[in-house]
């Protein structure tokens, strides 16, 4: 943004990457929210494809929030890098805003102008609550923030922003995310041992795709004949600890969504015998709970989790979080009793095979 003159100036990014990046989710444009969020105006549903994990993680950051308010904070100031089409960040926004903080400050950023445009115009509602301060701007990760030092309360890079990133520039990203984070830092990666993604749409969708390792390169060719190569790394928990651990307090690392995706039926292969058992995603969520550190399980998470926090913050709070406690269906108020659900939907319309990004 030219910011003298007010006026949105698109600039490509700077890396070749980060290029390649950048066109396949603009290409994806607003299929992209649909296929990673479900319907974007139910934002605290979570009744999409990736419903487990987004809960979990929801829980999390709401924690972080209301810790935040209970110790007498009247304004907060949040940060999403690799916004894409910004559901998380208006999620955010708009639970802060209910628990009453008065000033919310918030910067989403994304290398895709099409996921940028998409997350303005979702979130015009937003931006007009009083006391919100709701921006979405295009920019690349790869270069420095224009954010103060340690003046963002909670950080979020969610759903592989930082495994489309190249490896040899981590370590300068990860010290540039702490800088300019006075409280906590959020992020999840794709583990070494996840089940596949094509990031854009389910993988139903690909005709052909093949991870090379050594290069970090990904290509997929789509059914409709489209072709993308983006690069993409899978993360040991180690490495992911290590990138981190130099610049935060490492409150929590965890394998998310081990169990839930192989256990959802798909309509086009299961009978309907075998439907949604609430119970049975209750056992699961149990059995999340118990391996989620477990070397030899979450490496084959859906996602890793980690929550870091700044040095300040280090010995001051308790993050141990029951994965059993997380609500098994819908329960924030938004989700009006009338749409509400007594159980998540029965089978999804596409099989949730991969999870989310
Ligand atoms: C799987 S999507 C996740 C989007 C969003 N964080 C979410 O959870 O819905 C990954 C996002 O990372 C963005 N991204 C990848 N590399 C980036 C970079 N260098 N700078 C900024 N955004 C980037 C992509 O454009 C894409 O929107």
């Amino acid at each position: 943004m030219d910011r003298q003159r007010g006026v949105h100036l698109y600039r490509p990014p700077h890396s070749i990457s980060s290029r390649y990046v950048a066109a396949v989710y603009n290409q994806a444009g607003e299929d992209y929210v649909a296929y990673a969020d479900g319907n974007p105006e139910r934002l605290f549903c979570f009744d999409g494809l990736h419903g487990y994990a987004d809960r979990h993680l929801w829980s999390l950051i709401e924690r972080k929030l209301v810790d935040l308010r209970a110790a007498g904070g009247n304004s907060v100031t949040l940060l999403d890098a690799g916004c894409g089409p910004g559901t998380w960040l208006r999620r955010v926004v708009t639970h802060a805003h209910r628990l009453g903080f008065s000033k919310i400050k918030a910067r989403g950023f994304d290398v895709a102008v099409a996921q940028v445009q998409a997350a303005r115009r979702l979130g015009r509602a937003v931006c007009g609550l009083p006391g919100v301060n709701l921006t979405f701007e295009v920019g690349d990760l790869l270069d420095p923030l224009p954010e103060p030092n340690a003046s963002v309360d909670i950080t979020l890079c969610l759903y592989s922003v930082l495994s489309h990133l190249p490896v040899s520039d981590l370590p300068r990203v990860a010290s540039e995310l702490a800088r300019v984070t006075s409280g906590h830092f959020i992020t999840t990666v794709r583990p070494i041992g996840s089940t596949p993604t094509v990031f854009v749409d389910s993988i139903e969708r690909a005709r052909h795709f093949k991870l090379d390792h050594r290069s970090d390169r990904c290509e997929v060719e789509f059914c409709n004949g489209c072709r993308v190569a983006v690069s993409f790394h899978l993360f040991t928990a180690r490495e992911l600890k290590d990138l981190f651990h130099p610049h935060f307090g490492i409150e929590y690392l965890h394998g998310l969504d081990i169990f839930h995706n192989r256990f959802m039926p798909d309509r086009r292969w299961n009978p309907p015998a075998v439907l949604h058992d609430e119970r049975l995603m209750i056992r699961l969520a149990q059995l999340e709970e118990t391996y989620a550190t477990d070397p030899n399980f979450m490496e084959r998470a859906t996602h890793l989790l980690l929550v870091g926090c700044h040095e300040s913050l280090r010995h001051g709070t308790n993050m141990r979080r029951s994965f059993a406690s997380i609500p098994p269906h819908p329960s924030h108020p938004s989700c009006s009793p009338r749409r509400r659900r007594s159980r998540p939907p029965a089978i999804r319309s596409r099989a949730p095979i991969g999870g989310g990004g």
